[in-house]
């Protein structure tokens, strides 16, 4: 009896193994057909091609004002035009740090990047590479007044050297100066300001981005030096094994080259580059765009981050321990690490952990929900602690019973001590909101970059945002004082 079912038993396994080895060729075989070029399947199906860039890169990529209304342009902002249009796909541009590009088209948030990027033996390790489309040297900048003291590459030895972070621009410096003190500097901007103030003695920058800075910033000349790599290539980066899509990236660019149509692109560039108007009436736009979103992420950021402190706030204080637990693990973790660093787990995490294709925007006000959950329980729950013992004690002598005693005795007091201490968060939040800057969200200080980018002038739309944040600062803490007045006399 036993035999003759373990014998059945037997028999089945061996079906099943033969029928799976039978069905996963079928499907495999099916699969590998379909794989062929997920990334070209994916683009297609949605219509719409993301291309990511860091558009402080003129004339390759910046932003202009056009009637008033924000627009990118350039050679690679053309290029991307032309092969979302050579392919029936909608453009959609996502523009983010240089230093972030790689990693956005590694988990996929975007599927391409056109940002001047040079293919190097590193980067070809973890994306691939369409043809080139264009060529450019490399260039020193220094200022005007130190232009006699450098005549060669090796009068920068043991200098400051600044460039845009993770660049090949970063590299020359490390590899071409002896005993550089390499400053990397994430937005190309920044390069140029660390020149200015003296912050670095030369800065290495691609030759036409270089030419189209200086001419906004006469102060600065071309050190007359020479690199020993010869021109560099540009090439549109797509992620590895697609190569339905890499053939279509080539096909356009051939196109773009048999027509002739990169001097066009040159010729359009320098024009978006000239567009007159003081900085108020060109750039007011972006830094109205940033306020209102720097507005609303630090209200979703408060309101939000309220209800969820409150939530932990009181499993903090309850007595069921897997909840005070978990409580405190929560708010010691979130305090415990930076906000750069959640903001990147969320913008990174969504898309390569969870699979969720959302916005920067939406990341950001994420980020700042679960940040602000975490301080504000602290205050939720210190607010309460600091209602005297004796007042739970009479409440609870007099009959009322443990809810009965917080919402009629307790919560009314400790709101007392929250709402100020709220209006504190509100205002750190404000402030702390310009982290999400880096992953593209376009608050205040992402449009100031913007602006640096588009105006050639690193300093001024700094201190356009400074004023700004201490306006919307300094009006909320105004507010608040009277607000906590007018409490004062309610007691
Ligand atoms: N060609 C250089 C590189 O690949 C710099 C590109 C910087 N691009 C930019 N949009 N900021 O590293």
């Amino acid at each position: 009896m036993i035999q003759k079912k373990a014998m059945n038993i037997i028999k089945v396994i061996i079906c099943t193994v033969f029928l799976c080895g039978l069905i996963f060729p079928i499907f495999s075989a099916k699969a590998g057909a379909e794989e062929q070029d997920q990334t070209w399947e994916k683009i297609k199906k949605r219509g719409e091609l993301r291309v990511g860039l860091s558009a402080d890169y003129a004339p390759l990529e910046f932003e202009t004002t056009k009637n008033g209304k924000c627009e990118f342009a350039g050679i690679d902002i053309e290029l991307a035009k032309k092969i979302a249009k050579d392919n029936h796909l909608k453009l959609k541009i996502e523009n983010m740090s240089f230093d972030s590009l790689l990693g956005a088209l590694k988990t996929g948030k975007i599927d391409m990047i056109i940002s001047g990027m040079t293919p190097t033996p590193e980067r070809k390790k973890e994306v691939d590479f369409s043809d080139s489309y264009l060529k450019s040297g490399q260039s020193m900048v220094v200022k005007k007044t130190d232009l006699d003291k450098y005549k060669s590459l090796r009068d920068f030895d043991n200098k400051r050297i600044g460039a845009q972070k993770q660049t090949t621009q970063e590299q020359l410096a490390k590899t071409e100066i002896n005993n550089a003190d390499v400053h990397a500097m994430t937005r190309l901007p920044e390069t140029i300001l660390s020149l200015k103030s003296g912050k670095v003695d030369g800065i290495i920058i691609e030759k036409p981005v270089a030419e189209a800075y200086l001419q906004q910033n006469p102060e600065l000349g071309f050190a007359n030096v020479k690199f020993h790599e010869p021109e560099k290539d540009t090439s549109i980066a797509l992620p590895k094994n697609s190569p339905v899509f890499l053939a279509q990236l080539n096909k356009s660019i051939k196109d773009m080259k048999d027509q002739g149509l990169m001097e066009q692109y040159k010729e359009k560039a320098a024009q978006s580059m000239e567009e007159d108007g003081n900085f108020f009436t060109k750039y007011s736009s972006f830094f109205i765009t940033g306020i209102k979103n720097t507005i609303l992420i630090s209200i979703v950021g408060v309101v939000f981050g309220a209800l969820f402190g409150a939530l932990f706030a009181l499993m903090k204080l309850s007595s069921i321990k897997p909840l005070k637990w978990l409580a405190s693990v929560y708010i010691e973790f979130i305090r415990g690490t930076p906000l750069l660093v959640q903001v990147f787990l969320v913008f990174f995490g969504t898309t390569a952990v969870l699979g969720w294709d959302i916005s920067a925007l939406i990341c950001g006000m994420i980020a700042m929900v679960i940040n602000c959950a975490a301080y504000i329980a602290e205050i939720i729950r210190a607010g309460i602690n600091a209602v005297d013992k004796g007042q739970t004690e009479a409440a609870r002598s007099l009959g009322l019973s443990y809810g009965q005693t917080m919402k009629n005795i307790i919560l009314p007091q400790a709101v007392k001590n929250i709402l100020p201490a709220l209006g504190n968060e509100f205002v750190t939040v404000i402030k702390e909101s310009s982290i999400v800057s880096v992953i593209g969200v376009s608050e205040i200080m992402f449009n100031a970059q913007v602006v640096q980018g588009a105006s050639f002038d690193p300093f001024t739309p700094l201190l356009v945002a400074a004023i700004l944040y201490f306006i919307l600062t300094f009006t909320l803490s105004r507010v608040m004082n009277i607000l906590e007045g007018r409490m004062k006399v309610s007691d």
